[in-house]
């Protein structure tokens, strides 16, 4: 999870995330080379005297800073496009949990499991334990086998909530009368602490997810 001073992006905990990590470094890495790039030349420009009567156009140099920017460019789509479809991709799930939005908390099925399901509320201040997170910890965890493929399934119903955790790289809105899926694959046990992120109503910043990675026994031996 996030603590202070964090201003980058959480320890990644799947596969995806990483990628997610390495991709944002490199998009960063030709940021900062343009705004270089393009910063110094308009400094230079202070110091322009304007001495070369006879230039009126200059069809090579248009041609380069033309063509060279879009280059660039592919540099950063190409790469961003291999993200979006590794993301959308689903590899035989062993487990699927299926997570409605409410006003304001979470609820969630497991149906592979005999229909497992409960609500989780996130745990009001003044009844936080000592070692509890404020506005992040709720009353009950999902809990989730890792190494395994996880397909999860969001919907909502009232508004529009979205189902975010940082760690994992996953964000799918819920929208009611509608079924979004998406998947991920936890390869570390611990807590993973997401938060809703669509405008949902006054209580949007107090329905955060926390998901219990364990290893496969423990799993099987909490949900029976
Ligand atoms: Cu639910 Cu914001």
């Amino acid at each position: 999870m996030s603590t202070w001073a964090n201003l980058g992006l959480q320890d990644s905990a799947s596969p995806l995330m990483e990628q997610l990590i390495f991709f944002h470094d490199h998009a960063l890495l030709i940021l900062v080379m343009i705004t270089v790039l393009v910063g110094y030349l308009m400094f230079m420009l202070f110091f322009n005297n304007y001495i070369n009567r006879f230039l009126l156009h200059g069809q090579l140099i248009e041609m380069i800073w033309t063509i060279l920017p879009a280059i660039i460019l592919l540099f950063i789509a190409l790469p961003s496009l291999r993200l979006l479809y590794l993301l959308d991709e689903i590899n035989e799930p062993s487990v699927t949990l299926k997570s409605i939005g409410h006003q304001w908390y979470w609820s969630y099925e497991y149906s592979d499991f005999n229909n497992v399901e409960f609500d989780s509320y996130m745990v009001p201040t003044n009844e936080l334990e000592n070692d509890g997170f404020r506005l992040l910890d709720v009353d009950n965890r999902i809990v989730l086998p890792m190494n395994s493929q996880i397909r999860i399934l969001v919907t909502a119903a009232d508004v529009i909530h979205s189902w975010t955790i940082p760690a994992l790289g996953v964000k799918v809105d819920g929208t009611p009368g509608r079924l979004n899926q998406t998947n991920f694959f936890m390869n570390r046990p611990g807590l993973f602490y997401g938060q809703c992120s669509e405008i949902c109503g006054a209580n949007h910043s107090f329905m955060p997810i926390v998901i219990e990675s364990v290893p496969v026994n423990n799993f099987i031996k909490w949900i029976s």
